[in-house]
């Protein structure tokens, strides 16, 4: 069985048992702000799983495309991905432990038609601090379950992960308990993380066991079912959310029990085909084929790289085919990263020419059973992809001319920074006076200061001038990844440092109130571009002491609840407190690089101020902007839209006051 048949399968399955299937959610989750993406199948039924009714009824079934990025420097393994589908399914207030329990190892072995002895369980030990019982019920069902088909389970205590990898397996047991750790589940981890309000409970995970074989005990210890290592893969895990936790901290039970059940599909399509290596599926196989056709290289040689690639760009694509744009900003930064690691990656290949052309139609082809609920934007999916391809290669291409011409000044120069001094004068300590230059052996060297010009100016990843000057045989300085990251700190420093500097000369004129006023302005068009459309630029401001005045283009009235929503999106980010700062950039840079909103990009100056709020590589708004601002969004105040009108055509105003 093949991954889009588990998949359509799984859903019959539940029909079958009562289920009704509903529509998954797309990735960008809207109204939510507290991830990036839909990271399971449970996060768009929060409401129901508190005790909303769903209009469905009591048990519901969906396929839910998922990605998590916080996994992305995991993908390489033969498991881990940054994008994966949860086969989920859903009591709420209905049946519990037992038919759940039973109906996933009924779908396992009789539908999907895995061996029930390469079945292994775990469940929740209990903890004494918040009185939570170890769940005996869920173990017992399990052994009676395992019994009929066959299997003798006995009940292990392994606690802790690491107890298990010095402990490992014995005889018979297939049942495991241990700790929060592994087995409590709620959205922030484990118990003590749990988030106030959240439902939450003890999970019941369920493994397949690839053979004693894949496990490398010297790098992961002995095998358990929650050790590292490839014998065993968590497969589904059945959350038995019995609790949701009270404001004071603690623990209190939920008058309508749920479950809630998620599946990785391309696990089980990975233990159905019994592959350890979950890339060997039918949603990815196609893909590293392509691969190995395009490059002249082996999957075996090159696994690393090829499945970054296959999974970056599975993720990329599905994010374009729900209408997300690259951009530099949350999740179309994130889409953006995406393709420029794949396309990284596929360098190291040795393909430097576009072949996103060649992978994303097989991508495309793979997922044509997803719902067009969700993939509204197939069609324009390749264009976008294909855009962003482009202009990476361009901004590599720019790269490396730079490192070329870099090298080159160099090898003219004995001594000395050549061409290569950090942009901003007294950026480099002393030290890299020496960094650069000739080595002893005649070969040119390059600091870390060298590589971050490169970076900070021509939008060259460091990662990337690594592997160019290797391949190009050119020496870097022993300490050029301390270089870099101090050269990288120092103009964080110093943009903070001269910030200050401006707020407090800048009080004669501007007032601290007017000063509050402008960096609101900027949140403000901020939160219009996320909530109302990111096209939304700035058509004209005006700030005093007492208000912010802001015209923008927008083809509506904004209705009350837009308003709100812009509203609580700015005062978000003013209580997040993040940080403002900003420097002098080339406007070429600023605009292509990194991408920062301007209103007048022929009249600018050729050396202009940018601003950033917020995290400097995923910033919250980045505008050119002559300044002065606060230094950190806290100390604004509680921002109120007072007034929204129309200016002129196709233009609104918004006057808004901070209290
Ligand atoms: N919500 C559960 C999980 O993500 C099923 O593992």
């Amino acid at each position: 069985m093949d991954a889009n048949e588990i998949r359509q399968k799984f859903l019959e399955f539940q029909v079958k048992k009562g289920h009704k299937i509903i529509q998954p959610a797309p990735l960008v989750l809207e109204g939510d702000p507290t991830t990036l993406f839909t990271g399971s199948g449970m996060q768009p039924l929060l409401p129901y799983l508190l005790g909303k009714e769903h209009p469905e009824g009591k048990r519901l079934t969906d396929a839910q495309p998922s990605m998590r990025l916080q996994d992305i420097e995991d993908v390489g393994d033969p498991r881990h991905t940054t994008v994966f589908e949860m086969l989920g399914n859903w009591s709420l207030g209905d049946y519990f432990k037992r038919e759940q329990i039973e109906n996933f190892f009924e779908f396992l072995t009789k539908v999907v038609g895995l061996d029930p002895s390469k079945i292994y369980v775990t469940c929740f030990i209990g903890d004494e601090k918040y009185g939570i019982p170890k769940d005996t019920e869920a173990a017992e069902i399990w052994q009676e379950v395992f019994k009929k088909a066959g299997i003798d389970a006995k009940i292990a205590e392994i606690g802790s992960s690491e107890n298990g990898d010095k402990r490992g397996i014995k005889e018979g047991e297939r049942i495991f308990f241990y700790d929060d750790k592994e087995n409590w589940w709620s959205r922030g981890g484990g118990i003590d993380s749990t988030p106030l309000g959240d439902p939450c409970g003890p999970d019941s995970e369920v493994f397949y066991d690839f053979g004693e074989d894949k496990q490398d005990v010297e790098k992961y210890g002995l095998a358990h079912p929650a050790s590292d290592g490839a014998r065993f893969m968590e497969i589904g895990n059945q959350v038995f959310m019995q609790y949701r936790r009270k404001e004071d901290g603690s623990f209190e039970e939920l008058a309508h029990k749920n479950v809630d059940f998620g599946g990785g599909l391309e696990r089980i399509a990975a233990a159905a085909i019994g592959s350890f290596d979950v890339f060997k599926i039918s949603l990815m196989k196609p893909i590293i084929d392509k691969l190995e056709e395009i490059s002249g290289k082996s999957y075996d040689n090159n696994t690393d790289e090829m499945r970054v690639i296959a999974d970056h760009i599975r993720g990329a694509y599905l994010l374009a085919a729900q209408g997300l744009a690259p951009s530099n900003k949350t999740q179309g930064y994130a889409m953006r990263r995406l393709v420029r690691r794949a396309i990284l990656r596929a360098l190291d290949l040795g393909i430097s020419s576009n072949f996103l052309s060649e992978i994303v139609p097989i991508v495309a082809e793979n997922y044509k059973d997803l719902p067009d609920s969700i993939l509204t934007h197939r069609e324009m999916a390749l264009n976008v992809l294909l855009k962003e391809e482009n202009a990476f290669r361009s901004t590599l291409n720019r790269g490396l001319k730079e490192l070329k011409k870099a090298v080159k000044q160099q090898t003219k120069s004995t001594s000395g920074l050549g061409s290569l001094a950090p942009v901003v004068t007294g950026l480099a300590p002393s030290s890299s006076a020496v960094a650069s230059g000739r080595s002893r052996e005649g070969l040119v060297l390059l600091s870390g200061y060298d590589l971050f010009k490169l970076q900070d100016t021509y939008g060259f990843p460091l990662e990337l001038s690594v592997e160019e000057c290797y391949r190009q045989n050119i020496e870097l300085t022993k300490e050029y990844k301390k270089e870099f990251d101090e050269a990288l700190k120092e103009q964080r420093e110093r943009s903070q440092t001269a910030s200050k500097g401006m707020f407090k000369g800048g009080l004669e004129d501007h007032g601290e109130q007017t000063v509050k006023y402008h960096t609101a302005t900027h949140l403000l068009l901020a939160a219009l571009q996320k909530i109302i459309n990111p096209d939304i630029i700035q058509k004209g401001s005006n700030t005093t002491s007492e208000r912010t005045r802001f015209d923008f283009n927008c083809d509506h009235k904004l209705t009350p609840e837009e308003i709100k929503a812009v509203e609580d999106q700015v005062n978000e980010w003013i209580v997040a407190d993040l940080p403002v700062v900003f420097d002098e950039y080339d406007k070429a840079y600023a605009k292509d690089v990194l991408k920062a909103h301007g209103q007048f990009w022929d009249k600018y100056p050729e050396k202009l101020k940018v601003y950033t709020i917020g995290d400097f590589e995923n910033p919250i708004s980045r505008e050119v902007c002559g300044g002065p601002h606060v230094e950190h969004t806290g100390v604004i105040g509680h921002f109120k839209i007072k007034k929204e009108e129309s200016s002129a055509a196709g233009i609104r105003r918004i006057k808004a006051i901070l209290e």
